[in-house]
């Protein structure tokens, strides 16, 4: 009775999925499955009432990770819910480059501008044993980001959050010159761009979109790199597939060279390619 009422929900919840357009029904009810009846307890009406309104704020394209109160990247378990940034899959594009191109350990520094809940900065800070400084702006985001530093690296020195903007160049006066590499996802998408309702309505408008046709940020983040970095420090980008060009003049204006820019086919998705422009300081 318990088990055909458990299967007659699933099929109900995986059609209502396909019916909202959601582009991964079948992985995205099991995750949800997952968090009401793994743990060997029957499904009772509770639970039965808990996972079918989860069901429906998907289906109201609530992002899954905010349902799910994580989310895994690059072998790590990040806390996330709503109000802040979930990290894409695109953005191991960077962590990897690093690990396949640079020499890092724990004399490096690296910095992680627009950090959001860490999850590019301590995907790197566990995988290199650089020391990692996670730049952010938003209240919420940095309260989940002070979560996820405290959950992974137990709040040793390897991690550090900096309360900061990124277009207050001033503020980093004190740190001049003293990054190997600098990472940044921004907000990067132009303003009046209509996105999937996972991005467009359910993420921090902040998070996602910038001014100057999405490119402010971007610019923000090289101005601040060119001034962090030592020389030959390299600084990686994350950004939008039609932003190429844009994003090349602008590390070239801000004195990158050998600036090149590469579409990660392993770590793009049904939502986008990873694009990832990467530059040296001169
Ligand atoms: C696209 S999200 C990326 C978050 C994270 N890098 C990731 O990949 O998961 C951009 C983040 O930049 C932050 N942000 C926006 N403007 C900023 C600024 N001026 N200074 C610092 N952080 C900023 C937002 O709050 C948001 O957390």
């Amino acid at each position: 009775m318990i088990n055909s009422q458990l299967e007659h929900d699933y099929a109900k919840a995986l059609a209502a999925l396909i019916n909202a357009g959601v582009w991964d029904p079948i992985e995205d009810l099991q995750a949800i499955m997952s968090k009401h009846f793994s743990s060997g307890v029957l499904p009772d009406s509770k639970r039965l009432a808990s996972f079918r309104q989860d069901v429906a704020d998907r289906c109201a394209r609530t992002p899954l990770g905010h349902i799910l109160g994580y989310v895994d990247f690059a072998d790590l378990r990040f806390v996330v819910g709503s109000g802040v940034f979930v990290p894409r899959v695109q953005s191991m594009a960077i962590v990897q480059w690093i690990e396949q191109n640079l020499s890092l350990d724990d004399r490096s520094t690296v910095y992680d501008l627009c950090a959001g809940v860490g999850a590019i900065g301590l995907a790197i800070w566990s995988r290199t044993s650089a020391k990692v400084v996670c730049v952010e702006i938003d209240a919420i985001a940095q309260i989940y980001l002070k979560r996820n530093i405290q959950r992974l690296n137990n709040d040793g020195p390897g991690v550090t959050l900096c309360e900061a903007d990124i277009t207050q160049i001033e503020a980093f006066e004190s740190v001049r010159g003293s990054a190997d590499v600098i990472v940044s996802n921004p907000p990067y998408v132009p303003q009046d761009t209509v996105l999937l309702p996972e991005w467009g309505v359910h993420h921090p408008a902040t998070a996602i979109f910038a001014p100057d046709e999405g490119t402010a940020l971007i610019e923000a983040s090289a101005r601040l790199a060119n001034s962090l970095l030592k020389p030959c420090g390299t600084l990686l980008i994350e950004h939008g597939e039609s932003q190429e060009q844009q994003v090349g003049s602008i590390l070239e204006v801000h004195g990158f060279s050998s600036i090149c820019t590469f579409v990660n086919e392993h770590f793009s998705d049904a939502t986008g390619p990873s694009v990832t422009t990467v530059g040296t300081k001169v």
